[in-house]
């Protein structure tokens, strides 16, 4: 699981030391890691605790600590193992903070004490092993670290060496421990069409928790946290920041403890988890990834986005640093134009009228298998439905790649519906309580993914399906959260393991569909945006943010989700107007606009589209192949957020040699005759010349057309006054001269 960092060192304009190798100093029994501008040091306390000593910007070569000293205890109710920021604490010995591991032996004992054993130091980091002071529980701590970013990817193995089996009933993959101040605590909320919120709030004393308890990532909240230090900022003040790499039930807990520091612990979520562990078993925790930013959230996301593509995301092409996935082909989706009415002339009409547009890929939604009429049967199903395609895919996919496209469709592996063959021949194979009721969410069951027989099947359609037909990309649906976890195969003791084994099997069937079928994209959707995350992003090349597709609300949904994710994941679909869900009316270019700062597709029912509105979209879909490296994968800056009712937004991009820059722009309604606020850009080379190209020219600049990045960074870019009105947008690229 554990993702080791290829690539060597890049040298930030700030830096000026080079990467250290990982150092353990013996006579302190410190460890240090150094990457990009970030140290992290930790030790062994006299105790043999393994404590943390420092997180933050980066440290001169010649600074040393000296051996970790435990926190004093606070009277007699605090002791000193609860004060003690410990890299990885065991519930035992009188700690009241969040453990990092909690055990059940099988005589009942429940203390666990891990003390420092042994340690490797290897091409990045270190393996820690820690051992319970009197049982044979060992736990192994990985430790990475990036060179570029500074990142650290941190995971623990959890092995039972007793002779009797044990219960895990709570394992973080780290925790993290951030000095004691006032903090502000940023997070992601949201439900299903209005993902991404970004949630602020002041750090108080006690724990705050987000999670998921539902067996996927959710999309009430996401596994990411950032901690800034004061007030929020995008550009200034310290940021700690992480991200767990896990699409099942998952637990952050952010607390101020009772000497004030601010510890969070990550991992499996412990509500209703258990994981029994016979002698010689182990279990391995997912990746929680961390990272620090001395300059406020918008540097922290650019260093996240950064390190996703070089490191996280798959298809990556080229070596080391340069290694960079391809940007993603503008795509069309049938969805909203057609539901599940999808026939094979329906589509092969569809095709042939975007195909015109410049679209690089094709795909076809829900609907084309089993009895799929309605989303009440066929989902398990995953023949080609002969009514609707009489000649199987083929015809269709000739069709598509004769028209200089490719050919993506749906699926949906992980569900059933009761209406379907599956689940007359298996009813046994769905997550559920024998004897009790087998709650539908859309008129579907969830598939135990965890058992050998549904993987096998599972695994066994899909290879089918993309060894017969020229399928280039899977857009890979989960539309329902589970109920009735049951496992009955298992003894009772052993069930609840599935929250782990279920996504493992998801996990180890997207890499060997990967392998067997390397050129195979993938798309991580949820019913929009209800499984993105670290984990599934090693697999997935994008995800499907929201299935809110409306632009105005896609602005919001955009900036929150890219204080974590890449725009190079962030899929948006230009959809038709006025909108199904806000009922909003909108012009095409600004759709078109709001769609261009992610990875553009196209999801309207085109067929109904005005010539003068495919012209458009051809237009615009033509200049965002020329800029979209630039969207997807450059620097980041959000210049105007769009949150709180903003009157209006802007983001910026920059390419990382600094030669063009991307601006969107857009207005959500004037008010009392306000124009756009003069936009000082970011991230430019100050000594060069830009030249301002319109994107989409309706609302001129007033400003030069040529200047100097001085210029557009300090004085800034001014609109004409033309620039107002209700949903407004407009945007610019600048190239160096
Ligand atoms: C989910 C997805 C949609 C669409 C439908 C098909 O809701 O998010 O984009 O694929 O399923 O049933």
């Amino acid at each position: 699981m554990l993702k080791t960092f290829s690539g060597f060192v890049l040298l930030t304009a700030s830096m000026t030391i080079m990467a250290q190798t990982p150092t353990f100093d013996n006579d302190a029994k410190t460890f240090r890691l150094d990457g990009g501008d970030v140290s992290y040091v930790f030790g062994v306390n006299p105790r043999g605790e393994l404590q943390q000593l420092y997180w933050g910007g980066r440290l001169a070569a010649t600074d040393h600590f000296p051996q970790a000293a435990p926190m004093p205890e606070w009277a007699s109710f605090d002791t000193s193992y609860t004060n003690t920021p410990q890299e990885y604490a065991g519930w035992g010995n009188g700690l009241y903070n969040e453990p990092s591991l909690k055990i059940t032996f099988a005589d009942g004992n429940r203390d666990l004490v891990l003390h420092y054993e042994s340690h490797k130091v290897t091409e990045r980091g270190f393996d820690i092993v820690l051992k319970d002071i009197k049982t044979a529980i060992f736990v192994t701590l990985h430790y990475s670290i990036d060179p570029d970013s500074g990142i650290l990817a941190r995971s623990a193995i959890i092995e039972n060496k007793e002779s009797q089996p044990v219960t895990i009933e709570q394992a973080a993959a780290a925790a993290w421990a951030v000095p004691p101040g006032h903090y502000t605590m940023n997070y992601l909320t949201g439900r299903w069409a209005g993902e991404w919120t970004l949630t602020q709030e002041p750090i108080h004393p006690g724990a705050r928790i987000i999670e998921s308890c539902r067996g996927s990532t959710g999309h009430q909240a996401n596994p990411w946290f950032a901690i800034q230090s004061g007030d929020p900022d995008e550009n200034h003040g310290e940021v700690w920041f992480g991200a767990l790499a896990w699409s099942g039930s998952w637990r952050i807990t952010v607390e101020q403890d009772q000497l004030d520091s601010v510890r969070i612990t990550g991992g499996f979520n412990p509500f209703d988890f258990g994981y029994v562990l016979k002698p010689g078993e182990s279990l391995e925790t997912p990746v929680f990834y961390g990272g620090y930013a001395a300059h406020g959230l918008g540097e922290a996301s650019r260093i996240l986005h950064h390190f996703e593509i070089a490191h996280v995301l798959p298809h990556r092409i080229g070596e080391g640093d340069t290694a960079a996935p391809k940007p993603r082909p503008v795509i069309y989706n049938s969805w909203e134009a057609t539901e599940m009415n999808v026939t094979e002339a329906g589509q092969e009409a569809l095709a042939e009228k975007v195909a015109a547009l410049g679209i690089d890929r094709f795909v076809m939604d829900d609907g084309w298998f089993g009895q799929r009429k309605t989303d009440h049967a066929g989902l398990g199903d995953w023949y080609v439905n002969t009514e609707k395609f009489p000649h199987g895919l083929k015809p269709l996919i000739d069709k598509v790649h004769s028209l200089g496209m490719d050919f993506g469709l749906w699926v949906e592996p992980e569900m059933v519906n009761p209406d379907s063959d599956l689940y007359r021949k298996h009813p046994d194979w769905v997550l559920n309580f024998p004897g009790r009721p087998r709650t539908e969410q859309r008129n579907q069951l969830v598939l135990n993914l965890a058992r050998p027989d549904v993987r096998a099947y599972v695994y066994g359609f899909l290879d089918k399906l993309l060894t017969e037909n020229d399928i280039a990309f899977l857009k890979w649906d989960y539309n329902r959260n589970w109920s009735e976890p049951g496992w009955d195969q298992l003894p009772p003791a052993e069930q609840k393991k599935v929250y782990v084994e279920f996504t493992r099997n998801l996990y180890s069937i997207l890499a060997e569909l990967k392998t067997k079928h390397p050129k195979v994209e993938l798309e991580s959707c949820s019913g929009g945006g209800g499984r993105v995350d670290l984990g599934i992003l090693q697999y997935a090349d994008e995800v499907w943010p929201s299935d809110n597709t409306d632009p105005f609300d896609r602005l919001t949904q955009q900036d929150g989700f890219t204080y974590v994710y890449t725009p190079q994941v962030m899929m948006a679909w230009v959809t038709d107007s006025p909108h199904w869900l806000n009922k909003r009316t909108t012009s095409l270019e600004y759709r078109m606009l709001s769609s261009m700062q992610g990875s553009l597709g196209i999801g309207a029912n085109i067929a109904k589209w005005s010539d003068e509105e495919a012209a458009t979209a051809k237009r615009l879909i033509a200049a965002y192949h020329q800029v979209q490296p630039t969207i997807v994968q450059g620097n980041l800056y959000r210049l105007i957020s769009p949150r709180n009712g903003s009157e209006f937004s802007a983001t910026q991009t920059v390419n990382r040699d600094k030669s063009q820059s991307v601006v969107f722009l857009f207005i959500h309604s004037t008010q009392e005759g306000r124009i756009f606020p003069r936009l000082k850009l970011q991230g430019l080379d100050p000594a060069a010349q830009y030249a301002l190209t319109p994107i989409e020219d309706k609302p001129s600049p007033t400003t030069p057309t040529t200047a100097s990045g001085a210029w557009w960074m300090n004085r800034g870019l001014d609109m004409s006054e033309d620039f107002r009105g209700d949903y407004q947008a407009a945007a610019f690229r600048l190239d160096r001269k």
